[in-house]
């Protein structure tokens, strides 16, 4: 993420602190639990040569994607970020800590995924999949430093309307924090506030939301991640898809519109068990 501020200053130093948009002291503010949705998804892959760990740690090799957590063992992510080769591949989600470079964090493989059937990666469509996880001998419970819940949907609620231009949105995940820095993640989980803007489009989709201002955005890495309501109760409203490099100027970052799919993820979560259970 490209001029992110990092989760952990942000406990320290508190919300006055960190930036300009945070509300003042007393506030709520949706980040206040320390994003306890927040899931990594990551390659359980182990055999690097020498040769590759010279320019990247192992750590930043495995990084894949962010995620939430909306549902016992299941997480919602952006289609472009796990495959079924990779589910084959034993690629797994990794929850309940801010730092994926230290070996903290309550991990599961990935058994199964549900990619939405009108996935279009030429044209970043319904770029939205339900992630489905389960323990294995790898799973520690005792390696969560952090607690772990579930996130709200965004249009769960009468009252959620859609969202509109120059709303407080805020992006969370490990992603890059420069464009330039060729695949260089950060291992501590960073946040930044921006605001809702006006797709570029010819072509738009109204399956899209766009943020973000020059400086602010998501970037290589995110994809899949949140994208929360700045303020109030924390509640998924996007996920991170695409964008033109990161931070640049006239160029915002894409989201998936959560509120759109609600009917599809209910429904996908519940057909997956069905067809589990039938097997
Ligand atoms: N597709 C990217 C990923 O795989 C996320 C891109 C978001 N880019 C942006 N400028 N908002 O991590």
């Amino acid at each position: 993420m490209r001029s992110a501020i990092a989760l952990a200053a942000l406990a320290i130093l508190g919300s006055s602190a960190s930036s300009a948009k945070r509300p003042p002291d007393g506030q709520d503010i949706a980040l206040r639990h320390h994003a306890p949705w927040q899931v990594q998804i990551y390659s359980n892959f182990k055999d690097w040569t020498p040769e590759e760990l010279k320019t990247w740690q192992p750590w930043e090799r495995a990084h894949h994607c962010g995620g939430s957590l909306i549902a016992d063992n299941w997480v919602l992510t952006a289609a472009h970020c796990v495959n079924q080769q990779q589910v084959a591949r034993d690629y797994r989600v990794r929850l309940g800590t801010e730092n994926i470079s230290d070996g903290t964090g309550i991990t599961y493989r990935i058994d199964r995924i549900v990619q939405h059937p009108q996935y279009d990666p030429d044209l970043h469509l319904n770029d939205i999949e339900l992630v489905h996880f389960v323990a294995d001998d790898q799973t520690k419970r005792e390696h969560a430093v952090r607690p772990i819940s579930t996130i709200r949907l965004y249009g769960s609620k009468a009252s959620d309307k859609p969202i509109g231009l120059g709303e407080p949105v805020t992006v969370v995940g490990w992603g890059q924090v420069d464009e330039q820095q060729k695949e260089h993640y950060s291992p501590i989980l960073m946040v930044g506030d921006m605001p809702t803007v006006a797709c570029k489009g010819p072509p738009s989709n109204k399956a899209w939301l766009c943020a973000g201002e020059a400086g602010t955005d998501a970037c290589k890495g995110d994809s899949g991640g949140p994208l929360i309501l700045t303020y109030g109760e924390p509640v998924l409203v996007g996920i991170v898809s695409w964008g033109k490099g990161c931070g640049r100027r006239g160029e915002p970052g894409y989201y998936v519109r959560v509120d759109r799919y609600r009917n599809w993820i209910t429904r996908a979560m519940a057909e997956s068990r069905s067809a589990k259970a039938g097997n």
